[in-house]
C-alpha cells in the first residue's frame, strides 16, 4: 500500500459514509456517544482514527473537546466539511505513535479500528502511546469484534459475508499469525474489480496484556455501549482500562 492514506485514500474517504451507513444510525451512535462522554467527565477526549466524525462530531457537539489522529487526510477532509469539523483539532499521522500536544481524560479506539494495525508490536505501541496521552486516572475505550474464528469448519480459513449477484466479500484468517484480510470482489462496468484490506485480530485476554504492558488497569469490559454483560457468546466487546490515579 503506497497510498499515504492508508487503506481510507481519496476513493474510500468519498464513500466511507454511504457505505457504513449502519454505523451512522442515531441507535448506534448515541449509545456510544453517551458512554464516553460519561467517561470523560468534563475533560478532553482524544480518538484514535478519528475519519470523518461519526463520533467525534456528535462527541463535540455535547460539549466535550475532542482532539484526533488520523493517517488519512482524504477522511479528515470529509471529517472539515461538515458543520463543526474545522473546530476539532487533527494529527495526521499513524496512531501508533503519532503524539499530540495535549493529555487526555479519555482516549477511544471504535470501530474494530485496532485491527488496522497489522502487528502485534504496532498494537502495543497503540497502548503504550495512549498511556502517555491519559491524565491519571483517564481511560481509554476500544469497540472492537470478537475473532470471529467459531464460524470456520476444520481445515477452512475463509468466512464469506457478502454474496450477490454483482459482489462477494469474504474474511481471511490465518491462525498461526492473526493475520487476517477482508477481501471485496465487485462487478463495475461490466468488469471485475478486487480490493483487499489487511488486518491482526486481537483478542479481549490479549489487549488486557497489552494495558498491562502499558501500565493500563481492567477497567469494565460490555457487549456493546448500553453496558451488556459480555460472555462467552458474544460478537463485540466495548473494553475499558484506566491509567491509575497516582
Ligand atoms: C473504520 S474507519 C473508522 C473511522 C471513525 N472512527 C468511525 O468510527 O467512523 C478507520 C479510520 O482509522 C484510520 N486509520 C487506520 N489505521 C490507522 C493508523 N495506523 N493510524 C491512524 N489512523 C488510522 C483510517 O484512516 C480511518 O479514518
Amino acid at each position: 500500500m503506497d497510498d499515504p492514506d492508508g487503506y481510507f485514500g481519496e476513493r474510500a474517504a468519498a464513500t466511507y459514509d454511504e457505505s457504513s451507513a449502519y454505523m451512522f444510525d442515531p441507535a448506534v451512535v448515541d449509545p456510544a456517544v453517551h458512554f464516553l462522554a460519561g467517561l470523560a467527565g468534563g475533560g478532553r477526549a482524544l480518538e484514535l482514527g478519528i475519519g470523518t466524525g461519526r463520533i467525534a462530531l456528535p462527541l463535540a457537539a455535547r460539549g466535550v473537546p475532542v482532539h484526533g489522529i488520523d493517517l488519512s487526510r482524504a477522511m479528515v477532509a470529509r471529517l472539515r466539511a461538515k458543520s463543526g469539523g474545522d473546530a476539532i483539532p487533527v494529527a495526521i499521522g499513524d496512531f501508533a505513535g503519532t503524539t499530540v500536544a495535549s493529555t487526555f481524560s479519555v482516549a477511544y479506539l471504535v470501530f474494530n479500528t485496532i485491527m488496522n494495525l497489522t502487528t502485534q508490536a504496532a498494537q502495543v505501541a497503540c497502548f503504550r502511546n495512549v498511556a502517555a496521552h491519559l491524565e491519571p486516572g483517564g481511560y481509554f475505550v476500544i469497540e472492537v469484534g470478537v475473532p470471529d474464528l467459531r464460524l470456520l469448519p476444520p481445515g477452512q480459513h475463509v468466512v464469506p459475508f457478502h454474496v450477490s449477484p454483482t459482489r462477494w466479500a469474504y474474511d481471511s484468517y490465518d491462525m498461526a499469525t492473526q493475520a487476517m484480510s477482508s477481501n471485496y470482489v465487485e462487478v463495475v462496468d461490466g468488469r471485475g474489480e478486487y480490493r483487499s484490506i489487511p488486518f491482526r485480530y486481537v483478542w479481549p485476554a490479549e489487549l488486557d496484556l497489552m494495558a498491562e504492558i502499558a501500565g493500563l488497569l481492567p477497567h469494565e469490559r460490555w457487549d456493546g455501549w448500553t453496558r451488556e454483560p459480555f460472555t462467552g457468546e458474544s460478537r463485540h466487546h466495548v473494553s475499558v482500562w484506566q491509567k491509575p490515579a497516582t
